[in-house]
């Protein structure tokens, strides 16, 4: 009987010592470990739709600790919201950089509001106080720092100050396409342009011109072994891709070099491989929600991971180059819309089909309308960028989507109008049905600002008016 009971007791007591080892253990692990699924109870709360995807990569944001104690508010580091945003802001040419506070004028704002610090307005893991960009900000906050905007614009009286950056008309970082000049300049347009249609890309023009002496090549001219030849179905659609026809032949992309400087061939073409030759398209395509996750070292994005609406059967499939540009083909009119749709479920997406913009791109297939002029998922998402006489296609679908304003100069205004433009931005019904009808109501800013100026003008030319009357009667 005793002996039983001092058995049970010594079962229990490994039982219980066990399982602690295993808690200690599985915490030391999940400390150390690089970034991974075991770290998720670690979190203290639910992290934000732009960051979620990278939640597990705790040290992107906190100093790198040794224990999970040290995972804490005081080392989470400016520093990393600048190594990843620095540049994206100062392209939005920032109007609030923390630059501007170190001005001294500008210290007893600081008082109120650090807006030197990122995290006096975003924060992380506190879903209950973040809004939309991770803001924990209430809409009105502009008031503690213009409170004297009504006094130094007669135009501005009477104006709510959350109507400030909800009514299209500001934006804290980003007023890329909403400042007074560029509002002036823009006044008096008409809705619809007469020449609408985007720039032609051209970076195939470059590389052709980099490699004069390369030929287009025939599906008999490929070089890849027997083995990978074996599949009948790739040199044919490899023929009819821009490769073939630009001279990139197969080992361009399955050739690898082993450390005796052989050329040897491989199945798998991971976006490295892509990076070689389109840099700036795999550099933009990691910075944005389809490829943020590489960029951290982790897993490809899948559906499957998502927050937003996604198809079903589309759950498993990784967010790489070949999610959109499939197998062999490459085909760009596909990876427009068609390859979109395969995965994205979400209202917006779903009524792309019926807008009038879908018709224009449906004309510009069948030949009844000009290249440029029909109107994708991608030309909205993926915008073509102009850098001196090139164009090349933007991979980052974040970088002008919140807020939506940052469409309008580098998207819209290729066809539409400002006023027109920022008014379908700012209406959310049109957001929800893809901008499929027309604005219900009509931002003013662009006519204030044309008014300003006018008025403006007109007081300079009073007081030189004034001026050269005073001139003339003192002559007398
Ligand atoms: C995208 C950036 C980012 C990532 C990734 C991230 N955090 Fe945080 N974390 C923050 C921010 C921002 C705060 C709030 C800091 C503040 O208020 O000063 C924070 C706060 C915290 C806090 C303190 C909470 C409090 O209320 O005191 C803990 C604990 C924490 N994070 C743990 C983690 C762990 C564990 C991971 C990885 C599993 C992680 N974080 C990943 C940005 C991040
Ligand atoms: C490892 C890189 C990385 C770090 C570190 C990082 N971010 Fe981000 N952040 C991203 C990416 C990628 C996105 C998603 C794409 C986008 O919206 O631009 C994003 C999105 C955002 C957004 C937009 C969210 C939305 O819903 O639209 C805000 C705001 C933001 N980050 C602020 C911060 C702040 C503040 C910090 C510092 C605590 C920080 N980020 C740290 C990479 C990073
Ligand atoms: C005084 C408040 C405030 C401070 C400080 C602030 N932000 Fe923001 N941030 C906002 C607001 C408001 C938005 C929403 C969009 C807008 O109005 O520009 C935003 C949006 C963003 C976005 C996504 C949209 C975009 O315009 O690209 C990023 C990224 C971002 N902030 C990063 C940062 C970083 C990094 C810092 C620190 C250097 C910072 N913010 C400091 C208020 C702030
Ligand atoms: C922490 C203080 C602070 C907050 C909060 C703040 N601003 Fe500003 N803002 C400034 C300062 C400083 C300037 C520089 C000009 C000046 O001294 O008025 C400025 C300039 C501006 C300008 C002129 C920008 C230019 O250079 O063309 C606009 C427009 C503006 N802010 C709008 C807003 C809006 C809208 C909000 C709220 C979404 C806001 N600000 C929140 C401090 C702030
Ligand atoms: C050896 C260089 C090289 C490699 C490696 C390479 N490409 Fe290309 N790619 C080219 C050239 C040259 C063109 C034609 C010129 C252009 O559009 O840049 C091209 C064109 C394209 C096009 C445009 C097709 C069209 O019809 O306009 C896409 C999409 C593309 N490549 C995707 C990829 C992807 C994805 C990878 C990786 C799996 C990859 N490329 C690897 C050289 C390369
Ligand atoms: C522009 C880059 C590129 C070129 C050129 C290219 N491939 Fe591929 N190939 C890929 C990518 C991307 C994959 C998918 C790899 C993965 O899933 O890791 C692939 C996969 C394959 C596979 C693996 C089996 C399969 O179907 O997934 C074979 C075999 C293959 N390619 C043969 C060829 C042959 C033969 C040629 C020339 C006629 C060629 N490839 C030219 C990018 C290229
Ligand atoms: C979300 C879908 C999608 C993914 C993922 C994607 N692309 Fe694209 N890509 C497109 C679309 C759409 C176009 C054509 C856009 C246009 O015609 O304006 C394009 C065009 C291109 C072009 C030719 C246009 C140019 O910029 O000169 C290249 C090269 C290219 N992609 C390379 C890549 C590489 C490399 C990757 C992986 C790092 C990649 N793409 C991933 C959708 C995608
Ligand atoms: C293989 C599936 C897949 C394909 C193909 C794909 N996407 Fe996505 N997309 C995603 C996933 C997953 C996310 C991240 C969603 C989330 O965070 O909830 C995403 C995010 C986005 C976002 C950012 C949404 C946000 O709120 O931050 C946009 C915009 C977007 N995709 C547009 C496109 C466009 C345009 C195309 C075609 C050119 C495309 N996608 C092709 C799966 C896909
Ligand atoms: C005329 C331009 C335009 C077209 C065409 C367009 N979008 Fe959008 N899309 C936007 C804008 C602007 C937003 C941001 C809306 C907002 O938040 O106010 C957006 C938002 C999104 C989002 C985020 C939705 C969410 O709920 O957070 C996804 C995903 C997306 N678009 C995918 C697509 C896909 C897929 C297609 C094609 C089937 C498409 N878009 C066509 C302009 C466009
Ligand atoms: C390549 C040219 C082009 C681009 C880029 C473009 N549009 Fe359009 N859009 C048109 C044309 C043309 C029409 C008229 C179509 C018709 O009536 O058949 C139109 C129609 C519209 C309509 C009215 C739809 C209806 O059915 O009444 C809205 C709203 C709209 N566009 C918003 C936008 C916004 C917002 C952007 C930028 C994010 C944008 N468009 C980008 C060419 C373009």
């Amino acid at each position: 009987m005793d002996q039983s009971n001092s058995e049970l007791r010594t079962a229990k007591w490994l039982l219980w010592a066990s399982i602690n080892l295993l808690i200690v253990g599985y915490f030391a692990y999940a400390i150390t470990a690089p970034a991974s699924i075991v770290k998720r109870p670690l979190l203290p709360g639910k992290t934000t739709h732009g960051h979620y995807q990278i939640e597990l990569d705790c040290d992107a944001c906190h100093a790198p600790v040794a224990n999970e104690k040290t995972h804490s508010k005081s080392n989470v580091m400016q520093d990393a919201c600048n190594r990843c945003h620095a540049d994206q802001l100062s392209l939005a040419k920032d109007t609030h950089p923390a630059a501007k506070f170190n001005d001294p004028t500008n210290a007893d704002r600081l008082l109120i509001l650090d807006a030197q610090n990122c995290l006096s307005c975003h924060q992380e893991h506190v879903p209950d106080q973040t809004g939309q960009s991770g803001l924990t900000v209430p809409t009105d906050y502009c008031w503690h720092c213009h409170q004297d905007v009504a006094d130094s614009r007669p135009s501005h009286v009477g104006m709510a100050f959350d109507s400030c950056a909800t009514a299209g008309c500001h934006n804290y970082h980003d007023n890329r396409a909403l400042y007074e000049k560029f509002l002036d300049q823009h006044h008096g347009e008409p809705d619809y342009l007469s020449i609408a249609a985007l720039p032609k890309r051209n970076s195939f023009d470059k590389w052709s011109a980099e490699h004069a002496d390369s030929v287009s090549l025939v599906a008999s001219q490929s070089d890849a072994p027997l083995v990978a030849k074996g599949d009948a179905r790739i040199p044919p659609l490899w023929q009819q891709s821009a490769h073939a026809a630009a001279g990139v032949n197969c080992r361009g992309c399955h050739g690898e070099m082993n450390e005796n400087q052989v050329d040897e061939w491989t199945n798998s073409v991971a976006i490295d491989a892509c990076g070689e030759c389109h840099q700036r398209q795999t550099e933009s395509f990691v910075r944005g929600k389809h490829g943020m996750r590489l960029a951290s070292g982790l897993s490809p994005m899948t559906p499957a991971q998502a927050r937003l609406p996604m198809h079903s059967d589309a759950a498993h499939r990784e967010l790489t180059c070949a999610a959109c540009h499939d197998d062999h083909e490459f085909d760009t009119q596909y990876a427009s819309v068609g390859a979109c749709q395969k995965c994205h479920a979400d209202a917006h997406s779903m009524a792309y089909e019926n807008s009038s913009h879908a018709v224009l791109w449906q004309q510009e297939l069948a030949g009844e309308l000009p290249a440029g002029s029909g109107v994708t998922c991608a030309t909205c998402h993926m915008p073509r960028m102009t850098e001196g006489d090139e164009v090349w296609v933007s991979h980052d679908q974040n970088a002008n989507l919140r807020p939506s304003e940052t469409m309008a100069r580098e998207i819209c205004a290729h066809c539409h109008g400002l006023e027109f433009s920022l008014s379908s931005l700012s209406d959310p019904a049109l957001a929800e049905n893809c901008y499929s009808s027309e604005p219900a109501t009509r931002i003013e800013s662009v006519q204030m600002a044309h008014d300003w100026f006018v008025q403006r003008a007109e007081a300079k030319a009073q007081r030189a008016a004034e001026k050269a009357r005073r001139s003339t009667k003192t002559k007398d």
